[in-house]
């Protein structure tokens, strides 16, 4: 019998523990021993559950138990999870996390303390819910030099970015049905201003480059600001909306990361990837592109992710996964990105031209002007707009 503790009975948490349940026989034959839920760690109390009697208030009733060799965190928010778990791994049990705000700010020092006490930290469920990633780019592309990723990292943006475009929806009400199927952070402005997107690229970005790069590091724009009108712009355009993270390695060896909404070809596998699916697209530089697609968010999706996370532990395997601990020496400056960019201003088209030059193309929607910048930097590009509109809305177009 193998026994797990699980910390957090909330979306994720209580996901897992439907898994366990759901699924045992098989998860029982592929561990080659049954797994037992020991322990669940939450303030709040469950007297329906079928696991009422395992709850404990208390983490050291799970740091104490011997028995337990797996804990299972999915408390969300840094603290005391981050805690937790740097107990947890000190005390020689392993931790599998879904906890992206917990790997995204101190995944290189809980890795390290893995490591050194000879059990694992394991992440896959904290970037694309059920979607396979961490392991595939750990292992699967280990040959390559990562030239991009892109990825569709938040369910909630991308299922609001489709209902708008769909159903000509609005903002606010497709948020709610997005909150109302478990897709939506606790508090969903991590969502919709894109810091959820932004740490789930920064741990893609330590993966692939290999050291540690902090959210704070990262440009981090959302989606509060896209209107119906930018969307259907868009389309006639031959773009799709999409919230994405990106990092990229530019032609002068540094890497670009940022979170932002971006204009993406019709043509590219991402612009099709819609409702609360995340898409990532890995490009190496051996075996060019690959995409990632599945379901972003929701209890049973990330709890897939857990579990298998878990089945390795008790496999023996991946120990070694992760980057190094210090901070990432390979990023350059956004402000130096190049980049063509759609921009959505109220200023006259006379004064757009005298920033961007009189051959700029600009169109007239409602009460707005919009206009393609033509690959400039970020810096420039920021400056002239700030110098026509301090409102005006920026999409970058993906190349
Ligand atoms: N709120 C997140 C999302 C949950 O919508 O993608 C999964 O991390």
């Amino acid at each position: 019998m193998i026994q797990v503790a699980i910390l957090g009975h909330g979306v994720v948490g209580s996901g897992v523990a439907e898994v366990l349940r759901k699924n045992a026989a098989g998860i029982a034959h592929k561990a080659g021993d049954a797994i037992e839920i020991k322990r669940i760690l939450d303030l709040r109390e469950f007297p329906e559950t079928p696991y009422a009697d395992l709850f404990t208030k208390n983490f050291d009733d799970i740091l104490h138990d011997a028995d337990i060799r797996i804990v299972v965190e999915t408390m969300g928010g840094s603290h005391p999870a981050y805690e937790f778990s740097k107990r947890a791994l000190l005390a020689g049990k392993s931790v599998v996390t879904s906890n992206k705000e917990v790997v995204a700010n101190y995944g290189a020092e809980l890795l390290e303390i893995a490591r050194q006490n000879g059990v694992s930290y394991l992440f896959e469920a904290s970037v694309g819910g059920g979607i396979p990633i961490i392991r595939p780019m750990w292992q699967c592309l280990a040959a390559n030099r990562i030239r991009s990723v892109s990825g569709i990292l938040n369910g909630t943006c991308n299922y609001i970015l489709t209902k708008m475009a769909k159903e000509h929806a609005d903002f606010d009400a497709a948020l709610a049905e997005a909150q109302r199927l478990g897709y939506a952070e606790r508090n969903p402005a991590a969502d919709i201003e894109g810091t959820d997107t932004c740490r789930k690229i920064s741990i893609l970005t330590s993966l692939a480059y290999g050291e540690h790069v902090r959210p704070e590091r990262i440009l981090c724009e959302g989606i509060t600001n896209i209107t119906y009108d930018d969307i259907a712009y868009a389309e006639e355009c031959g773009y799709a909306v999409k919230l994405l993270g990106r990092a990229a390695r530019a032609e002068d060896g540094k890497v670009y990361a940022l979170t932002a909404p971006h204009l993406v070809p019709k043509d590219n596998a991402l612009a099709g990837v819609n409702d609360v699916y995340n898409g990532i697209l890995v490009v190496g530089n051996i075996v060019e592109d690959v995409l990632f697609c599945g379901r972003g968010a929701g209890s049973l999706p990330t709890a897939s992710a857990v579990m298998a996370d878990v089945l390795d532990v008790i496999r023996d395997c991946r120990k070694t996964i992760g980057w190094k601990n210090i901070e990432a020496t390979f990023l350059g400056d956004i402000g130096d990105h190049v980049t063509d960019c759609l921009i959505r201003t109220a200023a006259s088209e006379e004064a757009i031209k005298a920033a961007f030059g009189g051959q700029t193309a600009v169109q007239t929607r409602g009460e707005n002007r919009v206009f393609f910048t033509g690959k400039r930097s970020e810096r420039e590009i920021d400056e002239k707009c700030r110098a026509l509109d301090a409102a005006a809305l920026k999409l970058r177009v993906l190349a």
